[in-house]
């Protein structure tokens, strides 16, 4: 009964704030083109790859027919770079005419013939990062725009926004004018992170209240490296930031990037298991159409994406580092023999072992012990009340574990 307790306790808190509209009640899952496929434009020198609505249909399909929509991803994203050079006539944005002949509207249509959801992209100054035309002084404009186009997600960037004291007031400003057009259109926000680079104090209440999702930290690149440097900002700032996560409301520490060119199948696993520990949401940015089987099963693991998909929507806390292993715990919504999710995280060029025991980690007593279940091997183990057990990690990996109370 505990958990249930604690549960009640957690919604409570963050109910009251969080952006009303329905959306994000766990965190959102699907493909968004950035990492992989950038400002790629030249459709005459790369027509496989360029930003396209070729590109956007082809994984699309890929979505559904390769098991990737039956496992919940589920949104289709566009990122920078699909507009025209300049506005039309009446002020509106649309998409250049050579790579998007179908325009948005029918590209959303295509999205939504295969049971999907489209997102897009603007930027809060007058110009999106890569230097075409932007929301800044359009926002209302563009959010009637979309509506009309059928969008259900909107990413809204901020770079070439230099007075970043302004997006206090702006972002909300868009999430009324999003709102009004009564079409459910799920927020993207990345203004605190723009904050953050400024050194500008982050109002997560505020953001809480005006955003679905919202970057906190610099952007993913193809790299271990990388993955590291977001986790280790995660765990830094969590006491901050799990507070604010909760359905309707998710903290975005970036794209998933397995599957690309970088990491290895251990790498990868790792990335999956923490952002579903983080309750993150989960935007693939790969080629679904080249990825290998390995890749692809990693990212279909449907025991990960339930932790991920947990109806009581709580991010995971590192709770201990111990022997050159961080050990993170996110709590679970359950019947109620069903407790937490575990991950060991070995960030080492080296293997590790680390000995604990459950309560070690904060996992509550259980009289009868406990059932682990490793959800990658789908071993499950039985440990009793005090038992220590010795986790063996290879260099660069995770194992995550569903806890369960024996019975
Ligand atoms: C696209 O690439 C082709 C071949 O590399 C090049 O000739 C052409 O100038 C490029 N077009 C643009 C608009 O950059
Ligand atoms: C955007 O353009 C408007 C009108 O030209 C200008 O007043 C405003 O300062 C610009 N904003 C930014 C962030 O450059
Ligand atoms: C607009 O906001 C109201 C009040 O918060 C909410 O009930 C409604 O569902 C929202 N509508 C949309 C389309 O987001
Ligand atoms: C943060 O935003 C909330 C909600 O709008 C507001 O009530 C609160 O006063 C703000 N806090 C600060 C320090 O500005």
């Amino acid at each position: 009964m505990w958990a249930s307790a604690v549960l009640l306790v957690l919604l409570g808190s963050f109910g009251a704030n969080a952006l009303d509209n329905g959306l994000a009640r766990t965190p959102p899952m699907g493909w968004l083109a950035w990492e992989r496929f950038r400002c790629n434009v030249n459709c005459t020198a790369d027509p496989k790859n360029c930003v396209s609505e070729k590109l956007f249909m082809e994984m699309a399909d890929r979505l559904v027919e390769d098991g990737y929509k039956d496992a919940g991803y589920e949104y289709v994203n566009i990122d920078d770079c699909w507009m025209a050079k300049q506005r039309d006539a009446n002020n509106k944005l649309y998409a250049d005419p050579e790579r998007f002949p179908s325009g948005i509207k029918g590209l959303a249509d295509y999205i939504h013939s295969k049971g999907l959801k489209l997102g897009i992209y603007t930027a809060y100054g007058n110009f999106t990062c890569q230097g075409y035309p932007a929301s800044g002084m359009h926002l209302e404009l563009d959010a009637q725009t979309f509506a009309e186009w059928g969008v259900d997600m909107l990413k809204m960037d901020g770079c070439k926004q230099m007075d970043r004291h302004t997006m206090k007031k702006g972002y909300p400003q868009m999430t009324k004018y999003l709102n009004a057009t009564g079409r459910p259109i799920l927020f993207s926000c990345s203004w605190p992170d723009y904050e953050r680079g400024a050194g500008i104090p982050i109002n997560y209440t505020l953001v809480a209240e005006n955003c679905n999702i919202w970057r906190n930290y610099v952007d993913i690149q193809d790299s271990w490296q990388s993955v590291l440097s977001i986790i280790d900002y995660y765990a830094k700032e969590q006491d901050t930031l799990v507070p604010v996560a909760g359905p309707g409301n998710f903290n975005d520490p970036d794209m998933l990037i397995i599957g690309d060119f970088s990491l290895s199948v251990e790498q990868a696993k790792a990335q999956m298991a923490m952002w579903a520990i983080l309750a993150a949401p989960l935007l693939m940015s790969n080629d679904l159409r080249t990825i290998t089987p390995e890749y692809r099963d990693i990212l279909l693991n449907k025991d990960v994406i339930a932790i991920s998909q947990d109806n009581a929507g709580i991010m995971g806390k590192r709770v201990l580092q111990k022997s050159g292993v961080d050990i993170w715990r996110k709590r679970l919504q359950h019947p109620i023999d069903l407790v937490d999710a575990l991950v060991f995280l070995n960030a080492n060029s080296t293997p590790m072992n680390v000995t604990v025991t459950l309560n070690d980690v904060g996992i509550e007593s259980a009289a009868l012990g406990y059932a682990m279940q490793d959800l990658f091997s789908g071993k499950t183990i039985y440990l009793g009340q005090m038992t220590e057990q010795t986790y063996h990690l290879t260099p660069w990996s995770v194992l995550m574990y569903w806890i369960y109370t024996s019975s």
